[in-house]
């Protein structure tokens, strides 16, 4: 879909919509799944160096697997986002590095797991994110993204965007934790109430000055849930759990739901609507 297309850390995608990391993207066949029926980019589930059994929810085969697929994809023109774990920062850089020379257009660092929290506790002081960062960024020439935990971390949005601005981390990914009764009037992008953040998208957002760009991950089903993130700044949206229960279709469906509810409201592109939410005061 035209309407839909968006570049994001400089990246074109045919798609603003695309799976969220893990969901049916973890086997060769789920993955291929994916890039039969949608466009846009695929994200790989996380990887670390030589899988993981454990935890359940990482459980993966390894970042050499996911090397040969970024292989294939890309020789085919694909957009590929490889997505990394590690138990320490020399496995991050490492993991990253092999999905950077696979070709893969965007690196995510998932920060946000608690594996991950438990292990290089990458937000325990700011040296220790500047030292992960930094180390992955020397060592790779591909997009950087950053999946960012919850907004339980002890540092501001704004001391956040700014090390990522400073680090050339080009992509933020956040959560989409809008409030569940929060109402936004889709025809004019407004929402009711004062002027105020509304989720952990938003905030990095506002913060982003447009050196970084925002993808928002959480509670995407519809079109216009997407439609909501992308007012609220993303410029991009990952799709979980509608993914595992619909199937792959379920990206298609949210790209012409979205693309729709664009050419209703005369947008004709995406970027139109992105971080131009209003408030009724
Ligand atoms: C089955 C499954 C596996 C997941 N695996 C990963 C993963 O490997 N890496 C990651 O960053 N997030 C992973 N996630 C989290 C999703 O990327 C996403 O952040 C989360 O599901 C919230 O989005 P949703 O509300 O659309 O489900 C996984 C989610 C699901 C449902």
């Amino acid at each position: 879909m035209e309407r839909t297309s968006i570049r994001l850390g400089g990246v074109e995608l045919a798609s603003s919509v695309m799976n969220a990391s893990g969901a049916r993207s973890a086997e060769r066949g789920e993955i291929y799944e994916l890039c039969a029926v949608h466009s846009g980019a695929i994200v790989f589930k996380s990887c670390n160096r030589s899988g993981l059994d454990t935890p359940e929810n990482l459980k993966n085969r390894g970042v050499e697997h996911f090397q040969s697929i970024a292989s294939e994809l890309t020789a085919r023109n694909k957009r590929v986002i490889g997505s990394v774990v590690g138990a320490s920062e020399e496995e991050f850089i490492d993991v990253a590095r092999m999905l950077d020379r696979a070709g893969v257009s965007i690196v995510e660092l998932n920060l946000a797991d608690d594996y991950v929290t438990k292990s290089v506790a990458p937000f325990a002081s700011f040296e220790r994110l500047k030292s992960l960062i930094g180390g992955v960024r020397s060592e790779t020439g591909c997009v950087l993204a950053v999946k960012v935990p919850p907004p339980r971390i002890p540092f501001e949005p704004r001391a956040i965007a700014d090390l990522f601005k400073s680090m050339r981390i080009a992509v933020a990914v956040c959560a989409n934790d809008l409030s569940k009764d929060l109402s936004v009037e889709i025809a004019s992008g407004t929402v009711q109430g004062p002027a105020r953040t509304l989720s952990q998208a938003h905030a990095f957002f506002k913060e982003s000055e447009n050196l970084l760009d925002v993808m928002a991950v959480g509670g995407i089903n519809s079109g216009r849930d997407a439609y909501v993130a992308h007012l609220t700044g993303a410029k991009a949206v990952q799709v979980g759990s509608a993914l595992m229960k619909e199937g792959a279709g379920a990206l298609g469906r949210i790209d012409r739901e979205l693309d729709s509810i664009l050419g209703e409201h005369s947008h004709k592109s995406v970027s139109e609507i992105v971080g131009k939410v209003r408030f009724t005061g």
